[in-house]
C-alpha cells in the first residue's frame, strides 16, 4: 500500500495510475486527512503530489513534520518536494530570476548512484513547472540532479529514504519518469508488486459475497463501461440474487440494446430489458429544445426504472458504478472539482437499501481490465462514452422514429469505417449527427431534397476540452460515399472541424 497525499496538483490521479501500473496498490488522500488515519493505513511509501501554491505562504497546504518520523520513505513531487524541504528546515523562496523558474521540457542531469536514478541514463528531458526555488536544502540532503539553470532539481536523504524532485516524473514528457517511480517503489520502498487485476477480481467477488449475504441486489444497467462491469462483477458474485434493469429508451445506437443483452446471457441473473421506445417517443414528440429533451428523458427514465424495479419486491442493495476519479474529484480530494454531471439518477429519498460501489477504487483503465477478467466482450469494455439521452441530442430539432433510424444506420457505417481504418481507440469519441437541415442534391437523374448529416470525431483526455480528430480524407471519403449510397434520406455529409471550446462535443 502506497499513500499519495494530495496537495491539489493537477496530476495527482496520474501519479496514482502510474503507481498502479507498477503493480503497486495506492490511494490518494487529501492532505487534510488526520495524521492518525494516514498512519493507520500502514503505507510502505508516501508520495506528496504537486500543487499550485507556494510553501512559504501561511495559507498554503502544509503537513505535520511528524510524518517524517514514521520511518516510511517519502517521495515529494514538485510542490511536494518543496514542502518536504521546507518542513525539514530548508528554505524555499520565489525564484529570483527567470532562469531558476522552469516550465516545460528541461534538460536534466542525474546522479545515477542515487537509488532513484539507478540503471537510468545520466541525462534526459524532464517536465518542469515551478516558480519557486529551494534556496537551501535541509540538513542531510544531497543534490542528486541538476539542470543548466538549477542546481537542485532533485534532492535525496538516502539514509532516511526521502527523495524530492522538482519535475513531474508521472507525465510522459519526462523521459524515464516511469522508471524513476519504479525505482522508488521497488528499490526504496521494497514493494513486491502484487497488485494485479486478476487478484483484485477475486478479492472483489469475495468481498461482495460477504457484504450481500443472501440479500437482493438491484442494478440500473446503461450499457456503458462502468455499469456493465459493475453488473458483471455482481453477476459473478451473487448470480440470481441480482436484478439488472436495462431501460431501453429506443435512442441507443444500432444493435446496442441487443449487444448489451447478449453480453449478460452467460450469467444466471434476473435481466430485465424494459422496451420503452414508444413511451419516450410519445413524450418527446414535438420537442425541439435540447435541455427540455434532456429533462424529459431523465424524468421518464427514472419512472420506467422505478416501475420495473418495484416488480422485484424488497431490495437490500443498490449498485452504483462510481469509479475512483469521481471519488477523488467529488471534493474529498483537494483538486479543483472538475466535472459536474455524474450519472447518479434521482432516486427516491424514502427507499431503504445500502449502496454498493464495487468500482469505487478503480481508474477507468482498471475498470476495463476488470471487465475483461470477468469475460465481458471487447465491444463493451472499450465502448466510447455515449450520453444518457442518447441519439435524442444527436437529432437536431424534433425527434421521430424515422429520423432515429436514419441516424442509427448512418452512425453505424461511420463507426464501421473508423474501425476498418483501425482508428477506434485513437479517436476518443466519434459519431454522426442528423442535422435539421435539408439541401438539394442529385441522384441518378433525379433531384433530391434530403438531410445533411454531420460527422464528428474528437481527441481528448478529459472531455472538458477537445480537438477535432484529423481523420484521414480517405476514411471520411469512404464513410461519406457509403452513407449517401446506403442510407435513404441523406444526400450530403459534412465533417465538424471545431474544437471544444468554443463548440461542445455533442451538437445539443
Ligand atoms: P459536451 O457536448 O458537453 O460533452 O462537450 C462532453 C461529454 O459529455 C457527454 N454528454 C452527456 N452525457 N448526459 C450524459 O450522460 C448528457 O446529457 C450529456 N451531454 C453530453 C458527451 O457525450 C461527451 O462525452
Amino acid at each position: 500500500y502506497v499513500l499519495i497525499i494530495d496537495f491539489g496538483g493537477q496530476y495527482n490521479q496520474l501519479i496514482a495510475r502510474r503507481v498502479r501500473e507498477n503493480n503497486v496498490y495506492c490511494e490518494v488522500k487529501p492532505y487534510t486527512t488526520p495524521l492518525e488515519e494516514l498512519k493507520a493505513l500502514n503505507p510502505i511509501g508516501i508520495i506528496f503530489t504537486g500543487g499550485p501554491n507556494s510553501v512559504y505562504l501561511e495559507e498554503s497546504p502544509h503537513i505535520s513534520k511528524e510524518i517524517f518520523e514514521w520511518g516510511v520513505p517519502v517521495l515529494g513531487i514538485c510542490y511536494g518536494c518543496q514542502l518536504m524541504a521546507y518542513t525539514l528546515g530548508g528554505e524555499v523562496t520565489p525564484a529570483q530570476d527567470d532562469s531558476a523558474r522552469e516550465y516545460g521540457k528541461t534538460k536534466t542531469y542525474y546522479n545515477t548512484d542515487c537509488k532513484l536514478f539507478q540503471g537510468l541514463p545520466e541525462e534526459g528531458i524532464s517536465w518542469m513547472s515551478h516558480s519557486d526555488y529551494m534556496a537551501r536544502v535541509p540538513e542531510g540532503f544531497a543534490l542528486v540532479a541538476h539542470s543548466d539553470a538549477c542546481p537542485n532539481v532533485a534532492i535525496a536523504d538516502e539514509s532516511r529514504g526521502f527523495y524530492g524532485v522538482q519535475y513531474h516524473p508521472e507525465v510522459n514528457h519526462t523521459e524515464h519518469g516511469q522508471d524513476m517511480l519504479h525505482n522508488f517503489l521497488y528499490n526504496v520502498c521494497g514493494a513486491v508488486g502484487d497488485w494485479t487485476m486478476e487478484d483484485y477480481c477475486k478479492t472483489a467477488i469475495a468481498a461482495v459475497r460477504e457484504q450481500v449475504g443472501d440479500g437482493k441486489v438491484l442494478l440500473g444497467l446503461s450499457g456503458g463501461v462502468d455499469s456493465s462491469v459493475a453488473a458483471a462483477l455482481l453477476a459473478e458474485a451473487v448470480g440470481n440474487q441480482l436484478t439488472c434493469v436495462f431501460v431501453d429508451h429506443g435512442l441507443m445506437r444500432k444493435n446496442e440494446g441487443d449487444e448489451v443483452e447478449a453480453a449478460f446471457k452467460k450469467w444466471d441473473i434476473n435481466f430485465v430489458r424494459a422496451d420503452a421506445e414508444q413511451r419516450f417517443l410519445d413524450k418527446l414528440a414535438g420537442v425541439t429544445e435540447p435541455e427540455k429533451k434532456r429533462k424529459i428523458i431523465g424524468a421518464e427514465f427514472i419512472r420506467v426504472f422505478e416501475e420495473e424495479s418495484s416488480k422485484v419486491g424488497q431490495v437490500d442493495f443498490l449498485v452504483q458504478g462510481t469509479i475512483y476519479p469521481d471519488v477523488i474529484e467529488s471534493g474529498k480530494g483537494d483538486a479543483a472539482v472538475i466535472k459536474s454531471h455524474h450519472n447518479v439518477g434521482g432516486l427516491p429519498d424514502d427507499v431503504q437499501f445500502q449502496i454498493i460501489e464495487p468500482l469505487r477504487m478503480l481508474f477507468k483503465d482498471e475498470v476495463r481490465q476488470l471487465g475483461r477478467e470477468l469475460g465481458l466482450p471487447e465491444y463493451l469494455v472499450m465502448r466510447q462514452p455515449f450520453p444518457g439521452p442518447g441519439l435524442a441530442i444527436r437529432i437536431i430539432g424534433e425527434i421521430t422514429k424515422e429520423k432515429a433510424d436514419i441516424l442509427r444506420d448512418a452512425d453505424a457505417i461511420f463507426r464501421e469505417e473508423i474501425a476498418n481504418a483501425g482508428l477506434q481507440y485513437s479517436i476518443n469519441q466519434y459519431f454522426a449527427v442528423l442535422t435539421n437541415m435539408r439541401s438539394v442534391g442529385v441522384m441518378g437523374d433525379a433531384r433530391t431534397y434530403d438531410y445533411t448529416l454531420a460527422l464528428r470525431g474528437v481527441t481528448t483526455t478529459d472531455f472538458m476540452t477537445a480537438d477535432w480528430a484529423r481523420i484521414p480524407y480517405e476514411v471520411l471519403d469512404k464513410a461519406s460515399s457509403r452513407i449517401v449510397n446506403e442510407v435513404a434520406g441523406i444526400n450530403r455529409i459534412v465533417y465538424d472541424i471545431t474544437s471544444k471550446p468554443p463548440a461542445t462535443i455533442e451538437w445539443e
